[in-house]
Formats: structure tokens, sequence, C-alpha cells
């Protein structure tokens, strides 16, 4: 696992109430400290997006440092299904979220609404098109959820990037992609790959409307009787997903990013081959908008 693989979320940094969040801040590291230690330690990329309440200004403020500066996707909201002037609204938003982020342009622009209408919207797909002619983004991308939303993705090879949740609890998506779609030109980045910080606290996680519900009653008991350490666990496990060009992690604390960062000189674990049956199969409750 090399630092290039790694994109710093900062949905967290932008939202105090984001989701798990336990709102307790006071022993966790400030924002710009956090990403004085990200870059000092190579990391240089990060994922953003407009619903990231104030992540767009403090990038741009830390970004005013040219010699310490990051690389930033983002995704853009509000578009509208059969707009004419969507090419307009994208060349809007993405003059002044450049302005805003003080980076020459766009690496990743994502669309934000999952929305087959949005994914598959001529416009919309048009005005992308234009943004990348006049360099203001690098590249295209979509974020993900559901096997609709993946197959609509790939359905016309517009996009350079799909973003999917790929986690211990759930590697559906990721699963689909290797057994059906292995040929796509298509770049994957795995997200929520703490599923949303719910692996280190998941007794805050209702699921008992769920009728599959015991299943991650079964992936808690293997990893349980592991007695291993989760994030390396985890970390093992997408060292193993060959096909994620790479993913998305994040923490309001700098102990916990040091963590990551240190995995990579360590013993990768042997993932138990029932855990990854139960990780890969569909799951009603792993759609994180439902928690
Ligand atoms: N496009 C989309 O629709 C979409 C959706 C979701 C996420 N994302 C992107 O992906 C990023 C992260 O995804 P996510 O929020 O779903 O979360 P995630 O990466 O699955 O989990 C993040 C949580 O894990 C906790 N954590 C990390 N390391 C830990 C450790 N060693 N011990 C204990 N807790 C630890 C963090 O808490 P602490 O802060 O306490 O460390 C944080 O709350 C977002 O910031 C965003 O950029 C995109």
């Amino acid at each position: 696992m090399k630092n290039n693989n790694l994109i710093f979320g900062t949905a967290k940094m932008g939202l105090s109430n984001y989701a798990n969040n336990n709102g307790n801040r006071l022993l966790k590291d400030s924002n710009s400290d956090i990403l004085n230690f990200l870059h000092d330690n190579g990391i240089l990329k990060l994922d953003s997006a407009e619903r990231y309440g104030d992540s767009h200004n403090l990038i741009g403020i830390f970004n005013q440092n040219k010699n310490k500066s990051f690389s930033v996707s983002t995704k853009v909201d509000n578009l509208i299904a059969n707009d004419k002037n969507a090419s307009k609204r994208l060349q809007k938003f993405a003059h002044t979220t450049i302005d805003k982020l003080n980076v020459d342009k766009l690496d990743i622009l994502y669309l934000h609404q999952n929305d087959i209408k949005i994914i598959n919207d001529p416009y919309i797909l048009e005005g992308i098109e234009d943004l990348k002619s006049r360099n203001l983004i690098n590249n295209s991308g979509i974020s993900i959820y559901t096997e609709e939303e993946l197959v609509s993705g790939l359905e016309k090879e517009s996009f350079d990037y799909i973003q999917i949740p790929v986690s211990l609890y759930d590697s559906f998506l990721y699963e689909k992609i290797l057994s059906q779609y292995s040929g796509s030109k298509v770049k994957f980045i795995g997200r929520s790959i703490f599923f949303r910080g719910f692996i280190f606290n998941h007794k805050s996680l209702n699921l008992k409307k769920f009728t599959d519900h015991h299943i991650f009653d079964d992936i808690n008991k293997i990893i349980n009787q592991m007695e291993v350490d989760l994030l390396d666990l985890t970390l093992s496990f997408l060292n193993e997903k060959s096909k994620l060009d790479s993913f998305i992690f994040s923490s309001s604390s700098i102990k916990n990013i040091e963590k990551v960062l240190n995995f990579k000189s360590k013993e990768k674990l042997q993932i138990p081959s029932k855990l990854l049956e139960l990780s890969s199969q569909f799951k009603s409750w792993s759609d994180l908008r439902m928690h």
C-alpha cells in the first residue's frame, strides 16, 4: 500500500455533525495540523464536496502556500436533468471552486447526485467534456452506492472514475466489478473503508429492522475471534483489492492517520475465507445513506 494510493476524505473536516461523528473534537487535532501532517507524509490528494460544509474554504486557505498545496477532487451538486444550461452551470461551479480551493484545476470532478437521470443526462455529460477541453478538470467521476448506479455509470463509458464503498462489512460492489466488469477502462476508488467508522463503534448501529441483520453479527463474530487490530485487518483486506486504483481514508486524529501510514511496513493479515464471503454478499443494510 503506497502513499500515492491514498486520498484523504474531508467530509468530517468540513461538517461538525457528519455521520457517526461523536462530536467530541476536544481530544482531536486541528484541521490545519492534520493537513500539515498529511502533506509532510506524502498524502497530497484530498476528496471534498460542495456538500461538506466548510471543507472547500479550509483547503483553500491551506493551499495559499503554493509550496505545500493539495490536489483536490470534489463533487458538484444540485444539477437538473434535461437542462440545456447544464454546461454553463458546471463551468460556473468549476471556476468558483477552483478559486476557492486555490488550485489550477480540479483533479476529479464527481457528480454527487446518484440519480440515474443525472448520471446519464446528455447535457451534463457534454458539460463535463467541455470542462475537460477547457482544462478546468483532469477527470470526471461518479460516487455510487448501488448496483443500479454502477451499471448506469459504466454503460456509456462517460466517466474516468467511480467511487464505491468497500469495507469488511461490504464488498458487494467490488466483487460485482471483479466478476462482471473487470474489462472496464474506468478506474475505481474505494471509500467508507471503516464502514463510516462503525467498525470501531458498532453498538451505535441498530440493524434489527433488516431481515438479514444477522450477517452483521456473523461478520463481527469472526472479527472478534481473530483478536487483531481492526485497522490492520481493514488495511490487509484492502491490500488484496487490486482492482482499486486508490482508496479514501479519513480521521480527525493524527494518531489514527499515523496508524494508516505505518501499516505499509507491517505484515499483512490473512483474511478468513468465510469473512470474505460474507463481506461480498448483498445486504439490505449496507447502504450507508440509511444510517
Ligand atoms: N461521495 C460520497 O457519496 C461519499 C460518501 C461517504 C464518504 N465519502 C468520502 O469518504 C470519506 C470517508 O468516508 P466515511 O466518512 O464514510 O468514513 P470511513 O473512512 O469509513 O470512516 C471514518 C471514521 O473512522 C474513524 N476512524 C478512522 N481510523 C480510526 C482508528 N484507527 N480508530 C478509531 N476510529 C477510526 C474516524 O473517526 P476519528 O475521526 O475519531 O478517527 C472516522 O469517523 C469522506 O470524508 C468523504 O471524503 C464520499
